[in-house]
């Protein structure tokens, strides 16, 4: 990662390492510019990691270390605040990733920087970005969701108004990039330039970090971000796969569709949900009844199968119908993220059906679809076209109706056309 800063032979540089914890990214990048005399400035604030960061740099012959033991956004917000701001040449950051709320004082300080965001790595980022001068070079490793997410749109347009793009690298198979973390979440490393003017990227994957399968790519910025796209979504184009603008023209709004997340939320209708298929009531859909590319009802296990059909519940249910199931969360084993079930009403009890909140339910006005249409849209979303589409486009193991919606279709009559040609299969 470090080995993306290029330092000048010779010359003295300025590094910042913020949220350095005990100085890996420091001595990697004394390693990478092992020519250069770096002045290197460590923010670090647990106590416990300050005395290895010093014996680390004190070990570094070519680095001048000085450790801030204090709060970086704090630090570095009132430096700039106050015309104070020492104009790094390189950054070097694996800033702490962690949710900030509306009244956090760490959002608050990121207002004095025009900075609306939600998340302590973007404020890492936009604060060491504030620390540097034009012209320095920033590499972070943070997790994509900045890329597409909805509430990162401010940091978006604040992050491109002042850098750069030059590099993006992703590793391309969350199960073994990883495979340590409990929380699964994918990361990108992104190189900037400060100030300056945008040009073509360079986009690397690899599977892991050992980064010994690197692939390459050149790409047009317009690649990256649609130049009329006003969310401004950064896409990361697959390397030697199909491209997001593989897909087809419509969307689902224009085939008459739309997806709901499932309205049915259990804890709320707790008095009407039975464990068992009761004769007398309606089928209650749960994401476990949509697994491993089956579908699965009434199905033993820890959630319910029905609901009752009744004046509280009335407004929770969908007629029975043909409807296209996805859920909305991946699981880490599962190697597509989009997988897509045809459910068919007819072949179960009642004349309705509730399906809970962990799915995404594609209908046509709240009722189902044509059934040679619902079979077509699963083939259709089941493709390797459409799940490669979705890595590009989703920096997530979500499947948001959001997304969905986004998303492009083939026409009814191409999706009839692969519905009736798709192999009948059971669940499918
Ligand atoms: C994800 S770790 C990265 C450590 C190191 N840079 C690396 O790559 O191995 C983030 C570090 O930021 C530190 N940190 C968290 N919040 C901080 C803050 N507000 N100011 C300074 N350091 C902070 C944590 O203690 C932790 O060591």
């Amino acid at each position: 990662m470090a080995s993306l800063l290029t330092f000048p032979e010779g010359e003295e540089v300025t590094l910042l390492d913020p949220g350095a914890g005990i100085g890996s990214l420091t001595v990697a990048a004394a390693q990478s510019g092992r020519d250069t005399r770096i002045r290197a400035t460590c923010y670090e604030l647990e106590g416990s990691f300050q005395s290895e960061l010093a014996a680390t740099l004190a070990d570094l012959p070519n680095v001048v270390g000085t450790i801030e033991g204090r709060d970086f956004i704090e630090h570095a917000v009132r430096l700039v605040a106050s015309g104070k701001s020492p104009g790094y040449s390189h950054a070097v950051l694996n800033p702490p990733y962690k949710k900030i709320n509306t009244g956090s004082p760490h959002r608050m300080l990121m207002r004095k920087l025009g900075v609306e965001t939600s998340n302590l790595y973007t404020c890492f980022l936009a604060c060491a970005i504030s620390l540097c001068r034009p012209g320095a070079q920033v590499v972070a490793i943070i997790p994509r969701s900045f890329m597409n997410g909805l509430y990162f749109k401010p940091f978006r347009y604040w992050l491109l108004g002042r850098v750069a793009l030059t590099h993006i690298h992703i590793f391309d198979r969350r199960d073994r990039a990883f495979s340590d973390d409990e929380v699964l979440q994918e990361n990108v490393i992104l190189r900037m330039i400060v100030g300056a003017e945008q040009s073509v990227v360079h986009v690397t994957a690899s599977t892991d970090q050992r980064f010994n399968d690197t692939q390459h790519r050149l790409c047009n910025f317009t690649e990256v971000i649609s130049p009329d796209d006003e969310e401004q979504f950064l896409h990361v184009p697959t390397l030697g796969s199909p491209s997001s603008d593989g897909l087809p023209g419509v969307t689902l709004r224009e085939l008459g569709m739309d997806v709901c997340t499932g309205p049915v939320v259990d804890f709320r209708l707790r008095a009407h949900i039975c464990q068992k298929a009761e004769p007398d009531a309606m089928p209650l859909l749960y994401a476990s009844h949509f697994s491993g590319g089956r579908f699965e009802w009434p199905r033993a296990g820890r959630k319910p199968n029905s609901i009752y059909r009744n004046a509280e519940t009335e407004k929770w249910l969908m007629p029975k119908g043909c409807y296209v199931i996805l859920r909305r969360f991946s699981s880490k084993e599962e190697k597509r993220r989009v997988v897509a079930y045809l459910f068919d009403g007819r072949e179960l009890p009642g004349n309705a059906v509730g399906f809970e909140n962990h799915l995404n339910v594609i209908h046509q006005d709240r009722r189902g679809l044509p059934h040679a249409v619902a079979r077509g849209l699963v083939e259709y979303l089941n493709s390797q076209a459409v799940d490669d589409y979705f890595r590009v486009f989703s920096g997530h193991t979500q499947v948001n109706a959001t997304d969905l919606r986004r998303m492009r279709y083939p026409g009814i009559k191409e999706l009839e056309q692969l519905g009736r040609s798709a192999r009948a299969q059971p669940g499918r």
